[in-house]
């Protein structure tokens, strides 16, 4: 069974993803920064995701996980890069260029890089699958102008990765719409205004992590060889209203 390694394992989609695929056997290197939900992960895997503790603002961490794992023999079978900040959201008149820094270092300067150390530690038929979001694809949101900016980015460069690899390593974007994490109680002010405002979606409720990591552990896996270079929009609907 192959190796997946997944950023952003230590809550919500990434930690529903890499669960998914402990369940089916597969070993999992889980990244994140807080060691006590990289425990739990840990635990709850059946002994098949073991967490490396990385910052993802820090070249220098990055660094240290692939030399790491490349140390440790590691072959891949599929990166997810999943892990991403929403920064802090303000007007798109005024959003400074640090605040552009801290959301693009981690959504896209690191996902690039992560992608460019993985790709020498890849088996035949690996896949790569970028976490982006309906923001920056179909919604922009006024007040997270540089985080839709970022995903829409994750969609552009997923496309030229795949064209550039030529099937020898796929890479797809997935385009959730709203998910029930801890990312999005954030954003909106809390958990009950999130379901507050998620009683309006579409279908009256968001997606939960569970509902859709099988589309990460289907894209991520063999049984999709024939889909590369897209962006999948999975939102239950959100879209069409
Ligand atoms: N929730 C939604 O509605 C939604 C919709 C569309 C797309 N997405 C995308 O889905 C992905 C996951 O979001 P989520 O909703 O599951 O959020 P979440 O529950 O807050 O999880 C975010 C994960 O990213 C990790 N992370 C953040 N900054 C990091 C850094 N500097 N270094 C290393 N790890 C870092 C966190 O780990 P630590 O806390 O351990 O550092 C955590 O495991 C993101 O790319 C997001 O844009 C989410």
């Amino acid at each position: 069974m192959g190796t997946f390694l997944i950023t952003g394992a230590t809550s919500g989609i990434g930690r529903a993803v890499a669960l998914r695929l402990t369940e089916h056997g597969h070993p999992v290197i889980g990244i994140g920064r807080d060691e006590t939900r990289g425990a739990s992960l840990e635990s709850d895997s059946n002994g098949l995701a073991t967490f490396i503790r990385c910052d993802l603002h820090s070249n220098e961490d990055i660094d240290h996980l692939f030399v790491h794992l490349k140390e440790q023999g590691v072959t891949l079978h599929g990166l997810f890069n999943n892990a991403a900040t929403f920064g802090r959201p303000g007007t798109p008149e005024r959003l400074t260029h640090d605040a552009y820094t801290e959301v693009f270092d981690v959504n896209l300067y690191a996902l690039n890089t992560v992608t460019q150390r993985a790709i020498p530690l890849f088996d035949q038929g690996a896949s790569v699958v970028n976490n982006a979001a309906i923001v920056g694809h179909v919604k922009f949101p006024p007040m997270l102008a540089h985080y839709a900016a970022s995903k829409a980015a994750v969609v552009a460069l997923t496309k030229t990765f795949a064209h550039r690899m030529k099937g020898k390593v796929r890479f797809n974007a997935v385009c959730f719409g709203p998910v029930d994490t801890p990312l999005s109680h954030k954003l909106y002010g809390g958990e009950a205004k999130f379901k507050e405002a998620m009683s309006h979606h579409f279908r009256g409720h968001a997606a939960s992590p569970e509902e859709i990591a099988p589309v990460v552990e289907f894209l991520l896996t063999d049984a999709s060889s024939y889909i590369n270079g897209q962006a999948i929009t999975v939102d239950g609907g959100y879209t069409l209203s």
